[in-house]
């Protein structure tokens, strides 16, 4: 029995040790594989704020959502390696500004503000704001919320739309980190309204029926936006990727990528013109 024991526990070991080092060899040998990959082909850091469904959020830690295919058919096209990193929002501007990554895909809007300060890309998506409220709620029009309080993410158009109508810097405007924060404190009856990009509102409502939401277009109040990608100002890269995106919008990549997160075909002549 002892001896069974000793062998046994010698095999144990042996196959252990055995196993170990081709394991080992064979990781070495991928690194190495890996490593001439990134030397072939140059590695991008992408930053987002991945709280923006549909554009891109997590789903089981990853981030994932329209803006990411996009990017990676783009990326792709490129001839880039990219890694993205979620970094938040007003982080962000900051992390492009400085060049600690490289470009940001965010659904961020193209506006001249931001134009003074960074580069973009040709649009690649139209978007406009809309209104989330409670079904029984009393807010029909964008006009509807003067004196209701406002929920939106800080720093987003949706805040300008927003002090539009209220006033810059009213009390009433609630400004949140993120959209989905500010759908939560709608929730939590902190805020009696939600002004965001009108897919936002749309893919809420679609995914949280039990809310009784609903969501307000109001087309004389709400302009018509356009996202772009975003370098820091002067970047090298904002050509490279104007031209990849446009193949990818008229290769049909565009369409397909589209197709899988909204379910409609895109208007892609306005994009293009
Ligand atoms: N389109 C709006 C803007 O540019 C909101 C974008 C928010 N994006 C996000 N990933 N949270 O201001």
């Amino acid at each position: 029995l002892w001896l069974g024991l000793v062998f046994l526990v010698l095999t144990a070991l042996l196959a252990a040790c055995g196993s170990g080092q081709p394991a080992d060899t064979n990781e070495a040998a991928g690194e190495e594989n890996s490593e001439t990959a990134v030397e072939e082909k140059q590695q991008l850091i992408v930053g987002t704020e991945a709280a923006f469904a549909p554009f891109e959020f997590l789903d089981k830690g990853e981030i994932v959502g329209f803006d990411i295919d996009l990017l990676a058919a783009v990326m792709e096209e490129a001839g880039f390696e990219h890694e993205v990193r979620n970094l938040g929002w007003d982080p962000l501007f900051v992390a492009v500004q400085n060049g600690e990554v490289d470009l940001a895909i965010s659904g961020i809007t193209i506006t001249d503000d931001r134009i003074e300060s960074y580069d973009f890309t040709r649009p690649y998506y139209e978007s406009t704001h809309m209104i989330l409220v409670p079904e029984d709620s009393d807010i029909k029009s964008a006009t509807d919320l003067v004196g209701k309080k406002v929920g939106v993410q800080n720093g987003t158009t949706g805040q300008f739309a927003v002090e539009k109508i209220l006033g810059e810097n009213h009390s009433d405007i609630l400004k949140y980190e993120s959209s989905a924060v500010a759908i939560m404190a709608l929730k939590n009856g902190d805020v009696e309204a939600v002004v965001t990009d009108n897919a936002v509102v749309n893919e809420y409502l679609k995914n949280n029926p039990n809310d009784n939401f609903v969501g307000i277009e109001d087309p004389e109040n709400f302009e018509s936006e356009f996202y772009g990608l975003m370098f820091p100002k002067g970047s090298e890269l904002v050509e490279i990727f104007n031209e990849a995106l446009t193949t990818v919008i008229e290769s049909g990549t565009y369409a397909e990528i589209y197709e899988k997160w909204f379910g409609t075909t895109p208007d892609v002549e306005t994009l293009l013109n």
